[in-house]
């Protein structure tokens, strides 16, 4: 079984995300875990439908007063099954640490939401120092049973760089093993960063990949369709 996550980020108007869920109804997930990260605002659309969902962040905060955040228990409250955090935009636009998203993580495990730690290196050549530093802050002192790493390179995102296979083989291969060795698990490790229905194929090649995470492609149900057919 493969994760296919759909990340839609900051799109999608209230009309749209209707005709979405109208669309997604007439399609077969067959044997993939497909779930869809909508904005905070739509999750409540998904509440009773027939697909998992989560979010794309969560408050550090267990509740009380911090205008404009969201927390872990709310997301509870609308039957949330995952949730992203430390998505690059997260990191670098909004300036998370990653002790931040170490608490965010203890947030939504406390209410028993899957958390989906997003990784990555902005540049190849400090890569593995990065990886190890992202890796080893965010799942300090957590609870590694119900967990799933998502590896995206930042110069990747939404930008249609895409990775060789054998490097991006080499890397998941690093994270799984970097992660056994300091705390002696092993998670899934999804893979994002312009993943496309033109590029699904050969990137399903990759062997140790448990899944992806799509960014742009997600908000198109028709791309979404092509995608599913190829890593099935
Ligand atoms: P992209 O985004 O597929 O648009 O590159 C991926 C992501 O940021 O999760």
């Amino acid at each position: 079984m493969k994760y296919l996550f759909l990340n839609h980020k900051m799109n999608m108007t209230s009309i749209e995300i209707v005709e979405y869920l109208e669309k997604l109804k007439k399609i077969d997930f067959k044997n993939t875990e497909l779930s869809i990260f909508p904005s905070y605002i739509y999750i409540p659309y998904f509440f009773g439908k027939n697909v998992t969902y989560g979010a794309q962040n969560v408050s550090v905060y267990q509740e009380g007063p911090y205008t404009g955040d969201v927390s872990a228990k709310q997301l509870k409250s609308l039957e949330a099954k995952y949730c992203l955090v430390g998505h690059s935009e997260r990191r670098y636009v909004f300036d998370e640490w990653d002790e931040d998203i170490n608490e965010k993580i203890v947030r939504l495990q406390e209410n028993n939401i899957i958390p989906v730690l997003c990784i990555g290196e902005r540049k190849k050549e400090n890569r593995e120092t990065v990886l190890e530093k992202q890796l080893k802050i965010g799942l300090k002192d957590i609870d590694l049973d119900n967990i799933i790493i998502a590896y995206e390179p930042v110069y990747s995102i939404g930008t249609g760089i895409v990775l060789e296979n054998v490097e991006i083989e080499g890397i998941i291969r690093f994270i799984k093993n970097y992660i056994e060795v300091t705390f002696g698990k092993s998670l899934p490790v999804l893979y994002g960063g312009s993943v496309d229905e033109k590029n699904i194929s050969r990137l399903s090649k990759i062997s140790n990949i448990d899944g992806f995470l799509l960014g742009k492609s997600s908000l198109d149900l028709e791309k979404v369709k092509l995608i599913l057919e190829s890593i099935n």
